[in-house]
This record gives structure tokens, sequence and C-alpha cells, in this order.
């Protein structure tokens, strides 16, 4: 296992918006593999870059009165801040706009010309005449052509979903200047995809095993099988690599007036970061890079850029002599309390704001670790659990550990630790015990990390931490440190407890580095490797003064940081960046959840049994404080239901009213009595603008059904 080399990759975040918490989970995840493999002994490099090329981020710097290359050195220096916040530890975080990354765009363009890979063509497509650019699809808007929505982009229909060619926009107009576009021609550089070399390789490649696993997790590996088609079948289309100037990016060298497209050198700046990193300290670029390079490569990636990390970027470096990624991870998107992320309900969430308010950025680190699991799953943020989590598994079973014996150990034992492997002395079986089990719950660990199933791992770990806190509950040091002549198992199972949760602390570093130095500056240890995370503290060892490493999360603090990120609502700003930069596939582009996912089907719907119902009764409830008590006429009986409306509603103005119930809600116990259904109302998510009670037109009677 030992000897290996590795080198790691997160995407490139784009240059042009602040880092948040979706982001998080990708450079999260990414750092702690690496901190894991560097804790194993391996050579590893986390390499990153910002990802500064393209439309938007052009458009952008000139909207602000900036040049674009202010632009991209203001967000450097801002990603740089948020991550080091949250502790992601690049060994080189760069920039695509550099010198290494236009060498390396144009060896690569050079050499795929030269095989026969690259060739141009010219192709019509719609030009602002007024701010006299081509425009990129989500820079072009109008009315559907199969729904007719007003206000579309493009690329897609955001009413009816339908997704079509910028030219069967009705009433087309330019985002940018509000022109209406003309068709004009213009010669592109096309990357032959289509080409049988392109083909034969990627079918081989996205289906590779090779000694360190397959190439693609599987789900992954399916979906390019589809964009790939069946066997004979050629489904890829030749991918355009040129855009014209105006552009913010690299001028191709033979081709003036044209420039890479963004994607063509976002990926090439993971060998322009890295070769700026070896330069600086003297690494072999080549060993990395070469065609039969046994070092590892991987790359960390969102699932809406698979398209690009396992089609195009592995068929360039292929064709044009280097290596090809030995695997891609794809992970899911970020959802938060089950919904897309959004800047209306404050779940826009930037790493800057959560910082800012104080939080700490290792409850967010393990409560994303003890969700990721190395599947494309979406990863749902869900505040309350996020609160319990935390609270309840790293202040109350790993940090409680050390601080229920740290102060017997100070107070009563001088600070140092007792010897257990002494044959009858106290602990010294139980001591015995948690030492085997301890090495094979590590190796389940280690196994988990290297899978990156973050999750597995932190349940294991988190079921070694109860047996941890059974063990300090069986024996007491409280109890102990009361009684006469119990003073040699006070220490021993101090000293015990100690050891655990060194072993604890070990585990976890990966996830927690800035509380697991904390621990260890208190341990007294120089620094904790995986290897040694197995032996205990040694008999003497003397450790350092407690002080308590974590703090309780307050459930308050997490309202607060969801107020600091709630934007009123706004027309909502184009988003382009994505979409204009990649006009190869529908499919990534439909990843990312609407705030409406997961849909219902009509049958789904059908289940909820809504009923008009009249409202003959409504009564304060002694003790409650939300709650107002109904009497509700369902046309053939009679039905309580209690309804938290008792802030909106003074009870004598509902009596007689007509409103709208779920008539098949199982009964529910209350505190109160029996609630057999709900009344529907209408409120804002945190309720802050009230609470409105449905009601039907005039003219229905209870009892009716409401479909
Ligand atoms: N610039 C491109 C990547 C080029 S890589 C050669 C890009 N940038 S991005 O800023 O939009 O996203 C950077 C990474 O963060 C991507 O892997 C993306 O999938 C990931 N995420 C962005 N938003 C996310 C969530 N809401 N949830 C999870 N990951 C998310 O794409
Ligand atoms: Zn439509």
């Amino acid at each position: 296992m030992s000897g290996r080399r590795i080198l790691v990759t997160s995407a490139l975040p784009y240059a042009n918006g602040p880092i948040h918490l979706g982001h998080l989970v990708e450079y999260i995840q990414t750092d702690i593999w690496v901190r894991f493999q560097k804790m194993r002994g391996h050579e590893c490099h986390y390499v990153c870059a910002d990802d500064t090329h393209g439309t938007p981020i052009m458009l952008r710097a000139e909207k602000e009165g900036i040049t674009p290359e202010q632009l991209i050195a203001r967000e450097h220096v801002e990603h740089s801040r948020d991550f080091a916040g949250f502790h992601v530890a690049f060994d080189n975080f760069y920039t695509t706009h550099s010198a290494e990354t236009r060498f390396f765009a144009d060896d690569i363009y050079t050499k795929l010309k030269a095989t026969g890979l690259i060739y141009p063509r010219s192709i019509e497509q719609f030009y602002d005449p007024v701010k006299q650019m081509f425009l990129p699809d989500r820079y072009i808007k109008g009315e559907c052509p199969k729904c007719g929505a007003a206000d579309q982009y493009g690329d897609s229909c955001e009413a009816c979903g339908a997704a079509y060619a910028p030219t069967e926009l009705k009433n087309p107009r330019s985002a940018v200047s509000g022109a209406t576009p003309v068709l004009k021609a213009s010669e592109h550089w096309f990357f032959k995809l289509s080409d049988p070399r392109c083909q034969a390789f990627l079918r081989e490649y996205t289906q590779r095993e090779g000694k360190h696993g397959t190439v693609l997790q599987n789900e992954a590996a399916n979906k390019m099988q589809e964009w790939l088609g069946v066997p004979g079948e050629n489904k890829l289309t030749d991918w355009d690599i040129s855009r014209d100037a105006p552009y913010f990016g690299f001028e191709i060298p033979d081709a003036p007036g044209k420039f890479y497209y963004v994607w063509l050198d976002a990926p090439i700046g993971y060998m322009g970061s890295f070769k700026n990193f070896c330069d600086k300290r003297d690494i072999d670029f080549g060993a990395f890079w070469k065609p039969d390079s046994d070092a590892e490569l991987y790359h960390f990636i969102g699932k809406d850029i698979l398209y690009f990390h396992a089609l195009f970027w592995p068929a360039e470096l292929e064709h044009a002599g280097y290596r090809t990624p030995t695997r891609i991870f794809a992970h899911g998107f970020l959802t938060v309390g089950g919904l897309k992320m959004s800047k209306s309900r404050g779940t826009f969430i930037t790493a800057h704001s959560y910082l800012e308010q104080g939080l700490n950025p290792e409850w967010l680190r393990y409560y994303f670790a003890a969700k990721l699991n190395g599947t494309l799953e979406d990863i749902d943020l869900n505040l309350d659990d996020f609160v319990a989590r935390v609270n309840s598994d790293l202040v109350g079973k790993y940090i409680n550990i050390a601080s229920r014996c740290a102060g017997f150990i100070a107070k009563r034992c001088g600070g140092k630790m007792a010897d257990l492997s002494v044959k009858d002395a106290p602990a010294a079986t139980d001591f015995a015990l948690f030492q085997a089990s301890i090495k094979e719950c590590q190796e389940r660990v280690a196994q988990a990390y290297e899978e990156r199933d973050f999750s597995r791992a932190l349940r294991e770990i988190m079921a070694f931490a109860d047996q941890a806190n059974k063990y300090v509950n069986d024996h007491k040091p409280w109890e102990l440190a009361k009684q006469e002549g119990k003073q040699a198992e006070l220490h021993a199972v101090c000293s015990l407890a100690l050891s655990l949760f060194k072993w604890l602390t070990a585990m976890l570093a990966p996830v927690l580095p800035r509380l697991a130095e904390s621990a260890a500056l208190f341990l007294n240890l120089p620094g904790l490797r995986w290897t040694d995370s197995c032996s205990p503290l040694p008999a003497g060892h003397a450790v350092k003064e407690y002080q308590h490493l974590m703090q309780r999360i307050e459930a308050q603090q997490v309202t607060a940081l969801i107020e600091a990120n709630r934007v009123s609502l706004e027309p909502a700003a184009p988003s382009p960046q994505r979409h204009a930069q990649h006009q190869q596939s529908s499919e990534d582009k439909q990843q990312q959840p609407s705030e409406w996912e997961p849909f219902i089907g009509i049958d789904d719907f059908s289940k909820i049994d809504l009923r008009v119902a009249r409202i003959v009764k409504a009564e304060h409830v002694e003790g409650a404080e939300k709650l107002l008590k109904l009497t509700l006429d369902l046309g053939s009986e009679t039905r309580t239901v209690f309804a938290g409306i008792k802030s909106a509603y003074d009870p004598a103005t509902l009596a007689g009213r007509l409103t709208v119930m779920v008539a098949n809600l199982t009964p529910r116990k209350m505190k109160f009595g029996l609630s057999e259904g709900m009344v529907l109302a209408a409120s804002s998510p945190d309720g802050g603008s009230g609470i409105f009670l449905l009601a039907p037109d005039s003219g229905a009677q209870p009892g009716m059904r409401v479909k």
C-alpha cells in the first residue's frame, strides 16, 4: 500500500461568483480524501485553480467597469480566503489565466490538430449587431417555440422544459443589448469526437477497470453508454472548441481573432496548476502526466460536468499523447431542506457568510462527511439534523470522552498516564480488548475513506465512540474519585479513556483537521499519523491542560445564517455560465434539481382526499400557544382539527367560513385531543408574513372534493 503517488483535483470554480455551500460539498470531500491519503504516508498532491475565461466573466467585468484581469484577481483572493476558512488545503490554488495553462492548451491543440482531430467548419450563429458579438445561447431570450412562454433562454424553456436551438425562439432578442440578433456565419474549430479513434477509445475507457477500480462509478458509466449509443452507433457529435472575439481567453495561435472555448482550457488548468506547483517544488511533472505514468490521477467533480470530464477530456489527453485520469469521482448536488438552494429562501448560503456568522467550519465538514457515500446521489443539508448530529455525535460522543476524564488526570493523577500494560493492573483487560478492536475498526474506517464512503467511516468511528462512552459510564470516574482506595483505578480508567480519545482523534483527523490539531496539543503529541493511531498514550506520558475543544451549535445560529443569506425577491439573475459554455448535451443541464423536485405523479396527488369543509366552531385551547380547535362540517360528518393558526385568526371571525381540509390524514393524538385532519393555509417559508387560510369560491358545499 505504501509508495503511491497521487495527484488529485477538484473542479475549478468559476471566477465570477462566490464560493457557496454547494461548492463546498466538492472541495471538503476532496480535501478529506487527500488528507486521508497524506496521513497514510502516500505522496499526494491536491491542486485546483480558478476557472477564469469565457463570456460571462468578460461581460461581468465590463459591467463593473473593471478589466477581466482585475475581476479574476479579486475573486482569486476571495476564493482563497473561503477555502482556507473551511480548511480546504490545496497544495496549489492557481488560475487558468496563466502561462502554464496557455502552454498546455497550445500544446494539446497543436498535437490534436496534427493527428487530424481538429478541423474548421463555418457555422451560423446569432450575432448582436449593437454589441457586435456572437451570443451564447444563454444570452438570447425570446418566446418558447413549443409553449409560447415569454422570456425564455435560447437553449431551453423553463416553463415547459422543451430544449431547442436559439434560432427556433420566437421574437429573439439579445440579453446583452436588447437588440434583435441576426444570423451570421463564422469559422469555428471543431474537435472530432465522432472520429472512429475517439469512439473506440471512449467505449473502452468509460468501461475500464484498472487496478485501482473502475474509471467511472457505475451510474456514470451507464450515463456514458447512453451518450455513446449502442456499439456501432455514433451518437457523439463534434465539439466546437473556438469562440470569436470579443472573448476573454487565450487566442488560438494559428487562428487570429479566435479563442479557445473556456471548456477547452478549463481542465487543462489542472495541468497548468500542477506544473506551476512542480516548478516551485522541484517535482517531476512528466512523471505524473506521461502516457505510461504509474502515478494515479483523480478528478473530483459534480455530476453536472461529467460529460466534459469523462468524454472530451480523456479523448483530448489520449490523442495528444498524455496519460488519462485513473478515476473520475462524481458527486451529487447539495439541497437544503430537500430543495434546491434558493436566494429568496436564504438557503443559497455563501461560504463567507457562514464563517462571518461565526459558525464553525468543522461542523459543516462533519455534516457533509456524514452524508457523503461516494455515489452520485444528491446531498441534503437538513438544518435541524445538522444541529442535532453535530451536537450529539461530535460534542456529545467524541469530545465528551476527553472532557469527562481530562480533569481527573490533571487534578488527581499529576497530568500523567497510568501504565495499562502491566498484567493485573486495573483496566488491563479492558485495554487489551480495546486494542484488539481498534485495529479492526481502523482498517474498516480506512477502507471506507479510501472508497469515499465517508458516511460509513463516520458510522464506524461513532460506534467506537459509543463503546468508549459506555466504558466511561460503566466505570464512573466521578464516583471513583470520591471513593477511598480507588486512586489506581481512577487513574487507569481515565488513562484508557484518553487513549480511546486519541484513537478516535486520529480517525477523525481527515474530516476535522483543526480539531485534531487542538486535541493533539492537549494530548501533547506532535501530530497524528494514521499508522501510529493504534498505539496507546504511553505510561508516564504527560498531557497538557484541557481546554474545551468544541462548542455546541445553537439553533439560533442557523436561523441567523439563513436570515443573513435571504435576498428579497429580485428578477432571477441570469446564470448563463454553465449553459452558455457548453452546448453539447442537454442531459447534464437538467441535472440541477429544480425548486419543485422531486415531482410527484398524478397518482400520488390523488391519494390526498381534499374536501371543502365549513368551520362550525373555532375555540381557543387552554395552554396551547399556537393552536385553535376547529369543528368542521364535512357534509356527511363532523371532524375536530387542531390548526396552528392562532397567531393569524380571532376564533370569533372563523365560524361559518368555508375552507379546504385534508380528509384522509391519519388522525393524530395531540396533547389537547385527537386531530382528525388538517386545514390548508398559505405562509412564507419562515411564516414571517402571516398565515392565510384557504377558502373556496362561493357556492362550494361542505364535502365537495377538491382536485
Ligand atoms: N468551472 C466549471 C468546472 C471546470 S473544471 C475543469 C464549473 N464551475 S462551478 O463553479 O460551477 O462548479 C465547481 C464545482 O462545484 C463543480 O464540480 C460543480 O459540480 C460543483 N458544484 C457547484 N454547485 C454545486 C452544488 N449546489 N452542489 C454540489 N456541487 C456543486 O462547473
Ligand atoms: Zn415552453
